[in-house]
């Protein structure tokens, strides 16, 4: 089954992004015929600043191939290196209601604040569309805040085929249903938003440092705790061995241990844990050559699958 999904490259990811969102998209390369790539046509609404977006969409390569996305089992790539994709997107606005986007939620939400939107913000979910269809993608692996997109996905192509004959793939989401569920340095959900994160990679002693800096409560040490009550626990349950996570659920149980400990428990386990994504991207950092061949690569498969759909798009609504 061919499996899509697109991250946008705006910001360095958190563990709120990989255990809500990439590590499942990069399961599913095992299984699927996955196509994945970073979505710099979409961050362009937001990001303003040439360079930036040209680091960060290096960045987002880096990060995916070093948690394990396997380019020989997976096509990587860049969006925009599809040009296809953008020339889809026409066709498709052209039958895009305008109560249909208006209805969606990252427009709405930015015009209910009363911040200035443009009509790159507007039509986001049909350029997301025309990245679906393109590619005949069936599921896509999205965290709830999509899940709207990939309906409107399916209703514009369902009326495009009403319209102009059986051409696009009706696509159905998967949701990741433990998004949403990774508690920040703060105890909120974790977020670049709130400014809470926990990054995946950087110094490592920067990154047990805001760790050690966790909030916690103030309850007396000996008193007994729930742990799943305990965004501290939440977070050792994420990256410690089951063993370790059991013994640890049983002090909190008992009482009398300290949450200094437990946070050093965190940071060790976390070294552990991504100690081998940290290594390799290292690596991957001295070998951009690969990294841009990988792209190369991905860009160039894309391109044939798109221009394909493409095509039967526009022999389809009279355009050739
Ligand atoms: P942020 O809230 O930091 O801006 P994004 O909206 O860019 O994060 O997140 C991209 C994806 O990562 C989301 O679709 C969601 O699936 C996942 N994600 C983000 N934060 C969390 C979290 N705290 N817990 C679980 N999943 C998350
Ligand atoms: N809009 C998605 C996000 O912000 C990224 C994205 C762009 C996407 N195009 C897509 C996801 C197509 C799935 C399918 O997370």
């Amino acid at each position: 089954m061919r499996v899509l999904s697109g991250i946008q490259p705006t910001g360095r990811p958190h563990w709120g992004n990989f255990f809500g969102a990439i590590r499942q998209y990069i399961s599913l390369q095992e299984e699927h015929d996955g196509f994945y790539f970073i979505a710099d046509l979409h961050a362009l609404t937001t990001v303003r600043d040439a360079s930036a977006l040209r680091q960060n969409t290096l960045d987002a390569a880096l990060d995916l191939l070093a948690l394990g996305l396997d380019p020989q089992r997976a096509t990587l790539f860049v969006q925009s290196r599809v040009p296809e994709v953008s020339e889809l997107c026409w066709l498709l606005m052209t039958g895009a209601g305008m109560g249909l986007l208006e209805r969606c939620h990252a427009y709405k939400e930015k015009k209910a604040k009363g911040l200035p939107a443009d009509a790159g913000l507007f039509t986001y979910p049909v350029l997301m569309s025309a990245d679906i269809l393109a590619y005949d993608a069936e599921l896509v692996p999205v965290g709830q805040d999509q899940v709207q997109h990939v309906e409107v996905c399916r209703d514009l192509a369902g009326s495009f085929n009403h319209t102009f004959g059986d051409v696009f793939k009706l696509p159905k989401a998967q949701v990741m249903t433990d998004a949403a569920k990774v508690p920040g340095t703060d105890g909120q959900k974790m977020s670049k938003s709130y400014d809470n994160t926990l990054p995946l990679f950087g110094d490592e002693k920067q990154i047990r440092k805001m760790i050690m800096r966790i909030v916690t409560d103030s309850r007396p040490m000996e008193e007994p705790k729930v742990p799943e009550d305990d965004h501290l626990f939440q977070l050792y349950r994420l990256v410690a061995p089951p063993a370790d996570v059991e013994a640890m659920a049983e002090k909190y149980r008992r009482g009398g241990f300290g949450y200094g400990e437990v946070k050093k428990g965190v940071a060790d386990a976390s070294e552990a844990f991504f100690g081998a994504a940290r290594q390799r991207r290292r690596e991957l950092e001295q070998n951009l050559d690969y990294v841009t061949q990988v792209l190369d690569q991905g860009a160039e498969k894309a391109r044939g699958e798109a221009a394909a759909v493409l095509l039967r798009a526009q022999k389809a609504c009279g355009l050739r």
